[in-house]
């Protein structure tokens, strides 16, 4: 069985850095603005719950790293107009942008018995919310002439099966989201590359599946245990520092070996 991360690496580079993570007020997301933190990047902090926001601003903070709580529906383009005047008014224009967001229902349901709200839902949480905060936030990378943005799939946009249709082909439109932009923008010098998890415990999914049902799904994955939020943190830090800086495009299975391709 392999072993879990225990220490994020260093990336001098990102020092000073100024960093948008959506979805920064849990599970990966927070662990994530924590990474960046520990290596000198100034966050701002996505999420709808404030109280979460400010946890995660308050243990930064308390580590003595710099964090501001940016609050907004990232799939409200207006939300997130206002959010972005708000962080680049606070912190200065982020060069790192990690729209991360998401989520919504992963048990499986017949296509039979996707409602038109279920769908709707599905892509306003992971697809469209990615595309607004790129749309907000992608000028000022351009007009600086380079920065990196990492996006967040699902194993579920990679393979059919063990996630509702809705939202593996919202999580495949990120995907193809990430790579449009890469190729577009390549040669502004800013990179575009995208994780794909599969099973990160975090507090939400290690209370909603069993302990026997966790024990069963460390069978599936040829590494032979789940994810940590830590892992999706240390693959995000690689593919935002120059460490990747080759990288552009492509597609990260954060996935414990269930996803290959
Ligand atoms: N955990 C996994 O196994 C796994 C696997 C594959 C992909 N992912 C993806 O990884 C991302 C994070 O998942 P997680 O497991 O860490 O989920 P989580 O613990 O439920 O956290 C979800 C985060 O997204 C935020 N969020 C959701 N909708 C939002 C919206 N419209 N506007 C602003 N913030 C919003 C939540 O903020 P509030 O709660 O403050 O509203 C929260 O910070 C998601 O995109 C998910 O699809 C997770």
């Amino acid at each position: 069985m392999s072993t879990p991360v225990s220490l994020i690496s260093t990336y001098p580079d990102l020092r000073g850095k100024v960093a948008l993570v959506t979805g920064g007020s849990r599970g990966i997301g927070a662990a994530t603005c924590m990474a960046l933190a520990r290596n000198g990047v100034k966050v701002a902090v996505n999420g709808r719950d404030e109280a979460a926001i400010d946890a995660v601003v308050a243990s930064i903070q308390a580590q003595g790293g710099t964090a501001m709580a940016a609050p907004a529906d990232c799939s409200s383009l207006s939300s997130v107009r206002a959010m972005q005047e708000n962080v680049s008014a606070a912190l200065g224009a982020p060069e790192l942008l990690l729209p991360f967001a998401g989520g919504g229902s992963s048990k499986p349901m017949p296509f039979s018995e996707i409602s038109e709200q279920d769908w709707r839902s599905s892509l306003d949480q992971n697809l469209t919310s990615t595309f607004f905060v790129l749309k907000c936030f992608l000028p000022a990378l351009l007009a600086r002439g380079g920065g990196a943005i990492v996006t967040m799939a699902s194993a579920g946009g990679r393979m059919a099966a063990g996630a509702p249709a809705a939202y593996g082909a919202a999580k495949a439109g990120v995907i193809m989201l990430t790579r449009h932009l890469a190729a577009e923008i390549g040669a502004s010098g800013i990179r575009v590359n995208c994780i794909s998890p599969s099973a990160i415990l975090t507090e939400r999914t290690a209370a909603r599946i069993p302990p026997e049902r966790q024990e069963h799904m460390r069978a599936g994955f040829p590494l032979g245990r789940l994810g940590q939020t830590e892992d999706v943190a240390a693959a995000a830090l690689f593919l935002l520092s120059s460490a990747s800086a080759w990288i552009t495009g492509a597609t990260l299975d954060v996935a414990g070996g269930r996803v290959m391709s």
